[in-house]
């Protein structure tokens, strides 16, 4: 299947792939051309097709050559001669003129398997003749590749323009990945033809679909990465125009008209009758869902958020940047932007929304500020200053972005870290304190602390708490918040540091049987009845009281590769692998240490297999983290300390003000 983007490369992938790479004798020949642009793995069709002689069409020779031209290449071929020998015609015979060297590279790297699977030295006539016309590096490349074969066995060769790496066993797909990537697969959803999305689940136990047969925002993005990392790019920019589409759709809650620039929740792809003349003529409809049919009404706020971070991650992986300078799509950044930025009568720079407004969409107490909508919240708009064009029209709207920033992360680095220090001098709080200068600003009374954080918090590390109010700090620790701050800079270097240190010291409680543990620790008796409102489904140490997640592996990994703790990751992994598969991807599981598999889980939800792929992909390819991370912005910090400082209710004070650690 070939994709052309405008102004982009061009990649190719087989339908054939997933049965290609599950051959465990698969032999990897990779060639990189820019190490700029991202790897985009190209399988040859039908290695089959050699035994009967016949070779691609001429079309695809050419589609071929292009992207070869424009990207790295990955072949993957079964190790038997009869393939190998038909990969060496594939490049030798066929009309591969964009690049005689790279063809000749492969032809020489394939030609030293051949010789190789049939006990046979290659001829150094051939290499020479071969590096007479290619240049030093191919030259390079093939006499490493041959000092490898006559040591290792042949199946495994990672051939590159500098060298060759034999690969180890981590850089093949386990069973289990080709598992997750048939089940992805099986979960794409098509509209007028075209992939758009991923089902939520295909749970093939359960007849009770709810939405779960919908295409949630939230729930694409991990499917969205994995497609991304697979160089499989045109579901991704479906999905991006097709969500945007349904931005301006006209959404109704009984006779109110909730805000313009929403993003739904989810969209379901239905068939409806045409009108016209033919009674059996059908056209495709997108039909969202924008809270309004959705349990309890929530209001999707993180939908329009994830958005503008795929949008970014799709433009650093692809290297088409046209996408995101498109008018449409410029307007519809915009309107997400003006619907986050709206006045209102917040006193905060964190976004003040209701409960269950992202992930955790049911009541579960986290109405207000939460630390997970500030998170991407932060992101979202790092990313849209990143993307906005510089026109007359956007720089209101840039000035009001970059003062948010500095405003948040200052708000969120002070107000919502806790440690052992801070908890001690939380502990010894005056309250009920009327200034400007006041040390308890939110007037938190001491008594909140609560007893579990007393000897749960170690002398080392520490978190951003999950919301703060008023006189209301909740300390719940949240796992996508906690990681999605690392992330995105939102949390300084040092408190990054600090959260993955916790995470590591308290591994049970968050990974235990089954990362990642959504919040820790779970509301129980009275506080359960009164916050949840008794509900069934959130009972303790279940669903988003305290489950366990392996959507949030994803996340987890992307902090550690930033914060330069890949084996973190990877420890979390092994425990997610030994079992996810044999359990049948559940969405969640439950009790204290994720044991169970959860009370009411769908079984292949799409995000958890999502989640897993990227988790493992991007450990094999870290440089692409830097699509979804962003680094401290000294302009921003900048831009903090001079507002903090110009502030006139400031100046008069006799005292300076005691140095924030974050500007430091
Ligand atoms: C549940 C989750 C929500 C997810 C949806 C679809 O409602 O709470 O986060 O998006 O299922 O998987």
């Amino acid at each position: 299947m070939f994709s052309s983007a405008p102004g982009a490369f061009q990649t190719w992938t087989s339908p054939h792939a997933t049965s290609l790479c599950s051959s465990p004798s698969a032999i990897m020949i990779e060639a990189g051309l820019s190490t700029a642009l991202t790897r985009g793995d190209l399988v040859l069709p039908q290695m089959s097709a050699c035994s009967s002689g016949t070779l691609c069409r001429a079309s695809d020779s050419a589609m071929l050559g292009s992207a070869l031209h424009h990207t790295r290449v990955s072949l993957q071929l079964p190790s038997h001669a009869p393939q190998v020998a038909f990969a060496r015609r594939y490049f030798t015979e066929t009309k591969l003129t964009a690049n005689k060297c790279l063809q000749r590279r492969f032809s020489l790297a394939v030609r030293a398997v051949s010789q190789q699977n049939s006990v046979q030295q290659l001829d150094s006539a051939q290499l020479s003749n071969g590096s007479s016309v290619s240049n030093e590096s191919c030259k390079e490349s093939i006499n490493s590749a041959l000092s490898v074969t006559e040591k290792l066995r042949p199946e495994l060769l990672y051939v590159q323009p500098k060298g060759v790496l034999p690969l180890s066993s981590k850089d093949l797909e386990s069973p289990v990945e080709r598992e997750a990537w048939e089940l992805l697969r099986a979960s794409i959803v098509t509209y007028c033809g075209n992939p758009v999305g991923t089902l939520a689940a295909l749970d093939p136990t359960s007849p009770d679909l709810l939405n779960y047969d919908q295409v949630f925002i939230r729930d694409f993005i991990p499917s969205a990465i994995a497609f991304l990392l697979k160089g499989e790019h045109d579901i991704v920019r479906e999905f991006l125009l097709n969500t945007l589409r349904l931005q301006s759709w006209e959404k109704t809650v009984d006779c109110y008209d909730p805000g313009q620039g929403l993003m739904p929740a989810s969209f379901k792809v239905r068939t409806v009758p045409l009108e016209g003349d033919d009674p059996l003529a059908t056209e495709e409809i997108l039909d969202p869902d924008f809270g309004e049919a959705a349990i309890g009404r929530v209001a999707p706020v993180d939908s329009g958020l994830w958005w503008i971070i795929l949008l970014r991650a799709y433009g650093k992986c692809t290297g088409d940047y046209s996408l995101q300078e498109r008018v449409d799509v410029q307007t519809g950044m915009k309107m997400i932007l003006k619907l986050c930025l709206a006045d209102g009568f917040d006193m905060f720079p964190t976004l003040l929304v209701t409960d269950g407004s992202c992930m955790i969409d049911r009541r579960m107490g986290i109405h207000g500020h939460p630390l997970e909508i500030q998170a991407l919240f932060y992101s979202a708009l790092r990313c849209s200053r990143e993307m906005l064009l510089r026109e007359d029209g956007a720089m209101e709207l840039l000035r009001a972005l970059t003062s948010r920033l500095s405003a948040l992360s200052f708000h969120i680095r002070e107000y919502y870290w806790i440690d052992l220090k801070k908890l001690n001098e939380i502990y010894r709080y005056k309250t009920e304190e009327y200034s400007h200068d006041a040390v308890n600003k939110f007037n938190i009374y001491p008594d909140q602390i609560p007893p579990w954080l007393v000897d749960w918090m170690p002398d080392e590390g520490g978190y951003l708490i999950g919301n703060l109010q008023p006189a209301h700090m909740d300390f719940r620790f949240f796992s996508l918040g906690n990681l999605w701050s690392i992330v995105t800079s939102l949390a300084t270097f040092e408190q990054s540091e600090s959260i993955l240190n916790l995470i590591d010291s308290k591994w049970n409680d968050f990974v235990g049987a089954m990362p990642l543990k959504i919040c820790f620790p779970a509301f129980e008796c009275e506080e359960w009845r009164i916050i949840t409102g008794s509900d069934p489904k959130n009972t303790p140490w279940s669903y988003h009281n305290g489950g366990s997640w392996p959507v949030l592996l994803w996340q987890f990994t992307v902090a550690c590769i930033k914060m330069g703790k890949p084996e973190l990751a990877e420890r979390a992994i092994e425990v997610a692998e030994r079992r996810i598969s044999k359990d049948r991807w559940p969405e969640y599981y439950d009790t204290r240490t994720g044991r169970f598999i959860g009370k009411q889980a769908r079984l292949h939800q799409t995000w958890s297999i999502a989640g897993f792929l990227v988790s493992k992909m991007l450990l094999k390819n870290p440089q692409a983290a830097s699509w979804l991370t962003c680094e401290e912005d000294l302009e921003l910090l900048e831009a903090c300390s001079c507002l903090l400082e110009n502030n006139p209710k400031r100046k008069g004070r006799t005292k300076p003000a005691k140095k924030s650690k974050f500007l430091v």
